[in-house]
């Protein structure tokens, strides 16, 4: 037996990921444990996870990768602060303790977070080589274009090249401080957002904007080449010397200074969301272009933090070249674990690969499950009332009855998701028809912004009915947007086209208006039986009842917090949040007959955590 055990940390979203002769075993993100949301530190819970499911010590383990390359990422550190001295001072003194206690002693760093019992060797992959792998490998193709886009890695932001039996090669690499990512996260920022958290929050307010900037992003920001590569110009940016990630001459061009975190967001921001969305999507399309015609591939596999912007995602599948496309769902540094970890079992041991119908991501379901067991005694532990149902038959029933009375439904079942996408294991759920549902969700379960989109789930065999896709595609990660089809959307009186920004979600937009994004769009998860066994079920009984084959789907947390892990987890969220039912593998908890529900303080439990 080999197993190898693989680690990203000390930049964001820690995770691990075990590989036992070629398989993945288990694969989780360090935040679902320690409840720090995008946690960097070692993740020595995720560590203790993977070993544990499949009950080996540290010193069972043959080899410890890590996702990136410290010493390389260190010298490219070095010049860009030496390059923009003395400006750049500021963020050196930052930076650098951080870096010489953590990631220039790594292998320290490394022995500690295993407790000293690991004492064979450890494999630094390139940042690039890591998202690559992590791409490939698990995907279901023989052979394939590889394209990754990021932020940053060592010097690499993003690269492209090919993937053949067990077997990458990455050929061509675009250079720090020209990024997509980066650009895209300038963006982010500029308009209020988290760096690193919020570029998803700037997706989802793009369809609300016009795409007025587009062109001056194009003519002054950047140059784009044909092939997809393209330089920034830096006098816009503060990345490289300051701490900021705009300078004051990108603050002159779009009229002022950052929005400042939880203000008011003018048309003026959402107009800069789709003007960079759109700019994006052009240079993802061009880079697949590229991509294709240079390695000749029918297929490609994308990763990268980039590679999460699901609407260029979509673009790509429906106007790009390539006929399939596949996705790491981890595509955020999270997968580098993973990545580091299928490097060394193919590339390095040089190991065969076996590609089957589908990827050996297991529906990417790699965290922690919890038996009924174990969930009993927790309940009885904390005088919860619940229902318990034999099977999975009546579980499905009493479900539906609950969703088709407009409940909303926390559901936490088998093993966790690895990646940021609740897939059906850690989701709260709703009625699609719904068409109070989106801001009932928005504002008193998540208590979030009220212009961010649901996503749906829907059963694969009826994707193309609601959606413009091809027959039974396949989107299971929920990492592709594709257009509401005509004939369910609606648009009454013209009111979708004469209203403006945020009014617009006032319409009832379709016949699944919670799902359906002001542009018409949705971010589609595609359910099937293979990967999804209970959660399928529940889909097709709930179509069966109802003849719409449509859920909303989001994560099952607040805004700020991780994504629930355990029944515990589970149970405080939902006790905390106007959620009206909590399903927990068999059991099923009521809020109406909860002794504790009313004891227990909102804002208490959203004050643990931070805005993101
Ligand atoms: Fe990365």
């Amino acid at each position: 037996m080999t197993a190898i055990l693989g680690i990203s940390a000390y930049y964001h979203d820690s995770a691990a990921a075990l590989v036992v002769d070629g398989r993945i075993v288990a694969a989780a993100q360090e935040e679902r444990f320690s409840r720090v949301k995008h946690d960097d530190r070692f993740p020595k819970n995720a560590v203790a996870y993977c070993l544990s499911e499949a009950g080996l010590a540290p010193a069972d383990l043959d080899y410890v990768g890590f996702y990136d390359k410290p010493l390389l990422k260190f010298e490219r550190l070095l010049e860009t602060y030496l390059a923009y001295a003395p400006r750049g001072f500021r963020s050196f003194v930052h930076a650098m303790p951080v870096w010489l206690k953590q990631k220039l002693y790594l292998p320290r760093q490394l022995n500690q977070g295993l407790n000293g019992e690991y004492r064979k060797r450890y494999i630094f992959t390139e940042h690039h080589e890591s998202h690559a792998a992590s791409a490939f490998f698990p995907s279901p193709f023989e052979e394939a274009a590889i394209l990754t886009i990021d932020g940053v890695g060592e010097w690499a932001t993003a690269s492209y090249g090919l993937g053949r039996g067990n077997r990458i090669e990455l050929t061509h690499e675009l250079h720090f401080p020209h990024s997509l990512g980066l650009l895209y996260t300038a963006f982010t920022y500029y308009c209020g957002f988290k760096v690193n958290s919020g570029e998803y929050k700037l997706m989802g307010l793009a369809p609300y904007g016009q795409p007025v900037y587009a062109e001056e992003i194009r003519e002054k920001l950047l140059d784009i080449k044909e092939d997809g590569s393209f330089r920034m110009d830096m006098s816009y940016f503060n990345y490289c010397q300051g701490l900021t990630m705009t300078s004051e001459r990108f603050h002159r061009l779009f009229g002022g200074p950052p929005r400042s975190p939880e203000t008011r967001l003018e048309q003026r921001h959402m107009d800069l969301a789709a003007s960079i969305q759109l700019v994006t999507e052009e240079i993802m399309l061009k880079m697949a272009q590229h991509v294709h015609r240079e390695t000749g591939m029918e297929k490609l596999c994308l990763a990268g933090g980039v590679a999460l912007n699901c609407v260029g995602n979509g673009r790509i599948l429906r106007e790009g070249p390539f006929e399939e496309l596949w996705i790491q769902p981890a595509a955020g540094d999270a997968g580098g674990a993973l990545g580091v970890a299928l490097f060394i079992w193919h590339q390095l041991l040089d190991r065969p690969r076996e590609v089957g119908p589908i990827d050996s991501q297991s529906g990417s379901l790699l965290g922690p499950h919890f038996s009924e067991n174990e969930i009993r005694s927790f309940l009885e532990s904390k005088r919860a009332r619940f229902h318990h149902y034999a099977d999975d038959e009546a579980l499905t029933s009493a479900v539906v009855d609950l969703l088709t009375k407009e409940k909303v439904v926390g559901w936490m079942q088998g093993r966790m998701e690895f990646g940021p996408r609740a897939l059906g294991s850690r989701s709260i759920l709703g009625d699609a028809r719904s068409t109070a549902m989106q801001s009932v969700m928005n504002l008193k379960i998540k208590f979030r912004e009220s212009f961010r989109p649901f996503a749906p789930s829907v059963l694969e065999e009826r994707v193309d009915e609601y959606f413009e896709t091809r027959p039974r595609e396949e989107s299971p990660y929920m990492l592709l947007v594709a257009p509401v089809r005509e004939s369910k959307r609606a648009n009454v009186n013209g009111e979708m086209d004469r209203l403006q920004g945020i009014d617009k979600l006032k319409v009832c937009r379709s016949e699944v208006p919670a799902i359906t994004h002001v542009d018409y769009s949705a971010r589609i998860q595609t359910v099937d039986a293979a990967r999804h066994g209970r959660y399928y079920m529940l889909l097709k009984k709930f179509a069966e009842r109802t003849n719409c084959p449509v859920l909303v789907n989001t994560s099952f947390n607040v805004r700020g917090e991780p994504i629930v892990c355990t029944p515990e987890h589970a149970y405080r969220c939902f006790l905390a949040t106007n959620m009206d039912a909590l399903v927990l593998e068999r059991f099923v908890l009521l809020k109406e007959e909860q002794p504790e529900a009313a004891r227990h303080e909102v804002d208490k439990y959203l004050a643990e955590f931070q805005l993101d």
